[in-house]
């Protein structure tokens, strides 16, 4: 069956033409990861990357050149979307806090973007992000590479097969013993510019992995706490001074009630006095799924995965091989939008699945604060 089911999208695939006709591309923030899309764009044909923005000056025509390529240069994201006016697509590179607003202008004017993760900060923003997006009629998609990694692509494969039977207890999360993000200075760690930490920055992909692998379904409450624990410690961070500005989350955890009689229990650090918090188990009437701790962000599994079922009334495991990729997943996510744009296909990462990932963080952070469980709720757009 799944050898019938490739050679239909090998079909698919070559039905696509390209019709000539370069997608003009804009980056707004030039920072770490606008480098990793630029390359990418860099590898399509079909793309011509035009312009770039950052609201530092001099610092989007630094990259640009330091990367070897030349464009147009802007001091912000509305200054390039107003002046661009043949542009196809952009990406929003920038900190969590920038995500909605630079989104939404670029939808309002007609502009496909694929934004960085997480999705944004606050539940509002997403909304307003997703109506944005519907009014516009174009494509929004998440930067969540992992969903190109074969081995998330097969913890998906497995839930979806019935070997677990009736999912109803999922166990996920994971992080660093000292990996607060400061090497390219404290975009991360500002809640004026990050708005979460860990919870925000590498929680948004275990949540993306276990809900991606049981078709997302809509989280209904939340018990949350998240807190600052080691941002204070000069040796967590790159420069001591740091420390004076840290004001976001470096732990968190929760417990989620999913629609479909699913439970959630969800914990992240940056920073720990423990390898792990835990390998990611997926519990099912019929079979167990563990996946070993995973760092999170590059879509590697800690190691092979193993199935707990019975066989004959035996209990076995059953050991899952890691995968190989084949191809870079950075690129893929790039290769995914442009595709959509050209192809006139769906987003490859919606709204619609993120808003739930989006709402389980600002959910456990708002349960935080509130210091109690709270109901989700996901107003209609
Ligand atoms: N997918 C991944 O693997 C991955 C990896 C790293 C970071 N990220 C995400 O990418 C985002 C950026 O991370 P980074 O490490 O590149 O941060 P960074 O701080 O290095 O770069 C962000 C840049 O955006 C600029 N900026 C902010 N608002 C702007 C605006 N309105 N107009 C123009 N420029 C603006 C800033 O001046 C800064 O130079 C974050 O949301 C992060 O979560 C994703």
């Amino acid at each position: 069956m799944a050898s019938i089911l490739d050679a239909f999208k090998e079909k698919h695939e070559e039905a696509k033409v390209y019709n000539g006709k370069k997608i003009k591309v804009g980056i707004i923030g030039c920072g770490w990861i606008a480098e990793a899309h630029l390359k990418s764009y860099l590898k399509c044909e079909d793309v011509e990357v035009v312009a770039f923005a950052d609201l530092v000056p001099g610092k989007a025509e630094a990259f640009a050149k330091a990367n070897g390529v030349e464009g147009r240069y802007y001091n912000s994201d509305k200054e390039l979307i107003d002046n661009e006016k043949d542009l196809d697509a952009v990406s929003v590179c920038t900190y969590n806090r920038e995500h909605a607003p630079c989104t939404i202008y670029a939808l309002e004017h007609g502009v496909n973007v694929l934004l960085e993760k997480p999705m944004c900060v606050t539940m509002e923003e997403a909304v307003d992000i997703c109506k944005a997006e519907k009014k516009s009629g174009k494509i929004l998609s998440i930067g969540f590479q992992p969903r190109f990694d074969e081995n998330m692509k097969m913890v998906k494969k497995i839930c979806e097969s019935g070997v677990l039977g009736k999912i109803y207890y999922i166990q996920t999360g994971g992080g660093r013993r000292m990996g607060i993000p400061t090497p390219f200075g404290t975009s991360f760690i500002q809640e004026d510019t990050a708005g979460l930490g860990a919870l925000g920055d590498i929680g948004c992909y275990s949540l993306d992995m276990v809900l991606n692998a049981i078709g997302y379904p809509k989280p209904l409450t939340v018990t949350g706490f998240k807190a600052g624990l080691f941002g204070k410690k000069p040796e967590y961070l790159q420069k001591p001074e740091y420390t004076e500005v840290f004001g976001v989350d470096d732990f968190a955890a929760a417990y989620i009630r999913l629609e479909g009689g699913v439970t959630l229990d969800f914990r992240i650090a940056w920073a720990m006095h423990c390898d792990t918090p835990g390998d990611t188990i997926i519990m099912g009437t019929e079979g167990g799924l563990r996946i070993p701790s995973t760092e999170c962000w590059n879509g590697s599994i800690g190691g092979p995965m193993t199935i707990y079922h019975n066989i004959a009334g035996e209990c076995v495991e059953t050991v899952i091989p890691e995968m190989q990729n084949d191809g870079d997943n950075f690129d893929k996510k790039i290769r995914s939008f442009i595709d959509a744009i050209e192809f006139n296909l769906p987003s490859p990462v919606p709204t619609s699945q993120i808003i739930y990932n989006q709402a389980i963080i600002s959910g456990i952070a708002k349960s935080s604060d509130l210091g109690r469980e709270i109901e989700i709720e996901i107003p209609e757009f």
